[in-house]
């Protein structure tokens, strides 16, 4: 997720319970091939311990596709996802959804990226505007010997504002299962944790599971078993992850670029169900550095 899962905040994740499979947040082609790592901001930024680790990217120009693909190969990514879903009008305008109504341009950025020789996936939506069009959609990507296609179950035109459309994974697996049984399938939306993965995994016979916001209400979305903790365990641990996230914020704010205010979209996540965690919110949204949330946790 753009400006969330950098590498500060995967190795939060990490700590917190590892997925099997890391996403980076999207990085624009046509913006590296232009003016290199300074239009980026350390979004390819990764350690070498994070395994296994998928570059997404996106755009609308193959050959800086290829030249991006060949340049995460060499960062030691262990494989390329292609955006084609996201919504955003900045990302529409080249890249991102907009693909699902260009499927020549679809194709050609497989293969551009392929040329890296590193397993390639895709991730989109069922459609642009209607659910429908995944009928004619997901056949022209699965037709492409891709390694994995993860699908958010909604449209373009969806956004995020309507249930996941579970009641199609069926169908879709049919698909995949007639045209490309190599290719993975990923599902994707409203998925809270690693035990409603599970079911729906188990009702459904999918290969994998991808979480979004779901790290938002539950950092440790991703243990694979639910640790029985008392609520004076969970905010003890809370705490200690943002101890943890601050502390990576420090090592790696000069490499990503990235100003103090970006710390606090992340304070809600670990300040929240106890008594008085509204107003130590407060407080932490009106610091201006690393040392005064650390003060302020101190005295917690
Ligand atoms: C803040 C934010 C940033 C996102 N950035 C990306 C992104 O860079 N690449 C991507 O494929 N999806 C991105 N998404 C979409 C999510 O990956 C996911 O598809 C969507 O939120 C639905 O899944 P969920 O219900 O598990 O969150 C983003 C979503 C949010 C909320």
């Amino acid at each position: 997720m753009e400006a969330v899962t950098d590498v500060i905040f995967r190795h939060v994740v990490a700590r917190a319970g590892a997925p099997d499979v890391y996403f980076t947040e999207f990085t624009n082609a046509t913006g590296w091939d232009h003016a290199g790592d300074k239009a980026i901001g350390g979004r390819l930024l990764k350690t070498d311990d994070e395994h296994p680790i998928v570059a997404q990217i996106w755009g609308g120009d193959p050959d800086a596709m290829a030249r991006l693909a060949i340049h995460c190969k060499t960062l030691g990514f262990d494989g390329i996802d292609i955006n084609m879903g996201c919504p955003a009008k900045t990302a529409i305008k080249s890249g991102g959804a907009s693909l699902i109504r260009q499927p020549e341009l679809a194709i050609s950025a497989i293969q551009a990226a392929k040329t890296a020789g590193l397993p390639v996936s895709v991730k989109t939506r069922l459609g642009y505007t209607s659910t429908d069009e995944w009928r004619e959609w997901l056949p022209i990507l699965l037709g492409q010997d891709i390694a994995a296609l993860t699908v958010h179950l909604r449209t373009k035109k969806e956004m995020s504002r309507v249930p996941a459309h579970y009641e199609l994974i069926p169908e879709i697996k049919l698909l995949r299962d007639t045209i490309a049984p190599q290719t993975l399938l990923i599902i994707n939306g409203d998925i809270r944790n690693h035990t409603h993965g599970e079911q729906l995994a188990e009702a459904y016979d999918i290969d994998g599971l991808m979480i979004g916001r779901g790290v938002f209400t539950d950092p440790f979305c991703f243990r694979k078993e639910t640790v029985a903790c008392s609520q004076e365990n969970t905010k003890n641990e809370l705490l200690e992850l943002l101890y943890f996230h601050v502390d990576l914020y420090d090592t790696y704010a000069k490499e990503t670029g990235r100003p103090f205010e970006t710390l606090k979209r992340f304070f809600k996540i670990y300040i929240r169900d106890f008594e008085g965690a509204g107003g130590i919110r407060n407080m932490l949204m009106n610091c201006s550095s690393t040392d005064e949330v650390r003060s302020i946790l101190a005295k917690l």
